[in-house]
């Protein structure tokens, strides 16, 4: 079963249209990418899946529930990590999680356990500091905690890294992806490579749809036509290549496709064995989601 379902959502502020279909779907125990550039709607989605959004239309299930406005759907499915989370900065961190896993109702000893094991999870097991004194980094750390605490199927985390330096951007994309032992996680950025370390699938929201939504060996396999580089053994024959082939570029004795088709590719394998000009190397560059994003764009 899909922990979550989301069927051709829309949503107009006034006159503004910000969602006009946004569908996609979210395994267990995995690690979903939700793409779009600032402003394209992602925290207004991820605020219709909590209930927190009255939506104009479509549907949105969670666990195999119906999400409705005002609803939140029942505690313990869903877990949140909102852009900018709010603490009590007078609290440390094991205070902060006990108090929020008495409010979901745990149990004393469930409770302790729990925060010990997450506070490991996310690395401030032995941080004794109030949480005013923290990071950013450390924050949305303490974040990503206090969302699991009640062992929710989905953790929902909006630009978990987007306002961090590499080394925080690293643990929190680290904890994700330990943390789909437990639970599937859906989490927004406009960071391509963060996705592309971590997600099995992904969505692109573009122009308030989802314009793709699928796994990332979906996307690779969509992207055929992608850079060919070719490295001569002499390089007085670059000329001739040149020649056959008015769209390959010259960069520094590498003689590049910028785009090129498996037939493409293969044209010029049969003339480099024709002309039999000796070659070092002739590589296909693997297209990364930068490339693929654009593609799935289309700009
Ligand atoms: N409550 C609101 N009232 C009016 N416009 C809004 C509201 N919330 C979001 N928007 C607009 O909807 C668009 C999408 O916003 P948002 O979902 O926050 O994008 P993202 O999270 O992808 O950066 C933006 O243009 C934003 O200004
Ligand atoms: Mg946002």
């Amino acid at each position: 079963m899909n922990v979550l379902e989301v069927k051709e959502i829309k949503k107009s502020f006034g006159s503004k249209k910000v969602l006009d279909g946004v569908s996609f779907s979210v395994p267990e125990n995995c690690v979903f990418g939700f793409i779009g550039r600032n402003g394209a709607g992602k925290t207004t989605t991820m605020r219709a899946v909590l209930g927190l959004l009255e939506t104009d239309g479509g549907e949105i299930e969670v666990c195999g529930e119906r999400v409705s406005y005002g609803k939140t759907p029942k505690s313990g499915y869903i877990g949140y990590l909102p852009d900018v989370p709010e603490f009590y900065g007078y609290m440390n961190a094991r205070e902060y999680l006990t108090l929020c896993g008495e409010i979901t109702g745990m149990s004393r000893n469930d409770l302790k356990n729990r925060c010990g094991e997450l506070l490991e999870l996310v690395g401030l097991d032995k941080e004794k500091h109030r949480i005013k004194g923290y990071s950013r980094g450390m924050k949305q750390r303490l974040g990503i905690a206090q969302a699991l605490i009640n062992r929710p199927k989905l953790l929902i985390c909006d630009e978990p890294t987007s306002a961090l330096d590499p080394v925080g951007r690293k643990d929190i994309l680290d904890i994700i992806s330990a943390a789909k032992e437990q639970t599937s996680v859906v989490f927004s950025t406009h960071i391509l490579s963060d996705v592309e370390r971590i997600c099995g699938r992904v969505a692109f929201l573009e122009g308030g749809r989802t314009v793709f939504s699928g796994s990332i060996e979906e996307i690779h396999e969509r992207q055929t036509d992608t850079g060919l580089e070719l490295t001569l053994k002499r390089t007085e024959d670059a000329e001739r290549v040149l020649e056959a082939f008015s769209d390959m570029e010259n960069s520094g004795g590498r003689l590049i496709f910028k785009k090129a088709s498996d037939k493409k590719a293969a044209e010029l394998m049969a003339f480099l064995a024709a002309q039999q000009i000796p070659v070092m190397r002739l590589e296909r560059h693997e297209a990364d989601l930068e490339d693929m994003f654009m593609e799935v764009v289309g700009k």
